[in-house]
């Protein structure tokens, strides 16, 4: 274990900050200067630094090539109106992290490494966190195992990296999705709710598809009946039925515990609305929306913390909404933006100073 400390940095010679179109920023299209990389061995955390953004020289036989035993998270530092700098919730991340970790038979990351590491190198590459609303710095941990072998064994090592980059405002266009009946994400017993790349790269397929068709992604069921709604690519679901927010539940594993659900499910509460988290059937959703009674449906996420839904087809039956009487989740959208970016004083204490 690694005691809190000062990470030895090795500075990039000549900065890449002149190189970034602030007006332009987009999504993982730019990265900071420099990154932490820590590697992990038999049992021991060594080689904790921060260097430049670079190159990895690794053999073919990288063993997370063939099996992939890889964990990441995804997450956001805002810079408020003063230039202080905020991580939003880090260490649900690192819990997050954590838990994947464990269920990918993969070491877990110290805090003093995840969470002191990321902060001293958002210091170090703070010029890069754009100031723009709703702009940030996105932080990418991943945990990847590097034993050169071909056994299909967990990894007797792993490296551990942090990358951040300028992301832009997340203007995400109201989504058409439909629901997805042949392929599954997860089931009982699997990998859903750890975030793990192999669960990315089995929905790829479906999202390609879904694009072929004009959607923007597919709305997955649960594995077993095929019956059930899980989640939605890289976002939880919500639905208002009536005057209920209604989420699927955590408890059969198959569904990643976003921190943008968590975080609104406790505003949500405290604003007084009701809220349940549960099994929601396809049946139920479609029998309120012919009663006019389904409201409002979003996505909730890091990217675009809230992303509305206008379409919704199941079988022959096409949903529609209109997005702008979607109130509720659009005042909230623009409270947990504000929140951010440190317009609301931190009430529930989720914003960590760099
Ligand atoms: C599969 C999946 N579900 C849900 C989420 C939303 O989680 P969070 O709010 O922590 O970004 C993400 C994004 O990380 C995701 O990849």
């Amino acid at each position: 274990m690694v005691e809190a400390m000062q990470i030895p940095v090795q500075q990039i010679k000549e900065s890449k900050l002149g190189q970034v179109d602030f007006s332009n920023l987009g999504f993982g299209k730019y990265f900071s200067d420099h990154m932490l990389e820590a590697d992990w061995e038999n049992g021991v955390w060594k080689n904790v630094n921060i260097r430049p953004y670079q190159e990895l020289g690794f053999l073919p036989a990288l063993s997370v090539l063939h099996y992939s035993q890889t964990i990441f998270e995804g997450q956001k530092a805002h810079k408020d109106e003063n230039g202080n700098i905020h991580i939003f919730r880090p260490h649900e991340n690192w819990k997050r992290m954590n838990r994947s970790a464990a269920r990918m038979a993969m070491p877990e990351v110290p805090e003093e490494i995840f969470i002191d590491g990321m902060k001293q190198l958002i210091e170090l590459d703070k010029g890069f966190i754009p100031s723009g609303y709703d702009e940030s710095l996105y932080i990418r941990p991943f945990l990847f195992a590097t034993e050169e072998t071909l056994g299909v064994k967990e990894s007797s090592s792993y490296k551990f990296l942090i990358l951040t980059g300028p992301v832009g405002s997340y203007f995400s266009a109201p989504a058409r999705i439909y629901v997805e009946e042949k392929f599954t994400r997860a089931a009982p017993g699997g990998t859903g709710a750890a975030k793990t790349g192999g669960n990315y790269a089995a929905s790829l397929l479906s999202s390609a598809e879904a694009k072929k068709q004009g959607y923007d992604q597919v709305l997955w069921m649960d594995a077993l009946e095929h019956k059930y709604v899980q989640e939605v690519g890289a976002m939880n679901i919500m639905f208002i039925i009536g005057d209920t927010i209604i989420t699927p539940d955590l408890t059969d594993g198959t569904i990643l515990n976003g921190i943008t659900r968590m975080s609104l499910l406790d505003i949500f509460k405290d604003k007084g609305y009701k809220v349940e988290e549960r099994r929601i059937s396809i049946d139920e959703l479609v029998a309120a929306y012919e009663a006019g009674q389904l409201k409002e449906v979003f996505g909730c996420g890091t990217a675009a913390t809230i992303s509305h839904v206008k379409e919704l087809k199941y079988k022959d039956l096409v949903m529609e909404f209109d997005v702008d009487t979607m109130k509720i989740s659009a005042d909230m959208k623009k409270f947990l933006l504000d929140y951010k970016e440190n317009l609301h004083g931190d009430p529930y204490g989720w914003l960590e100073r760099v």
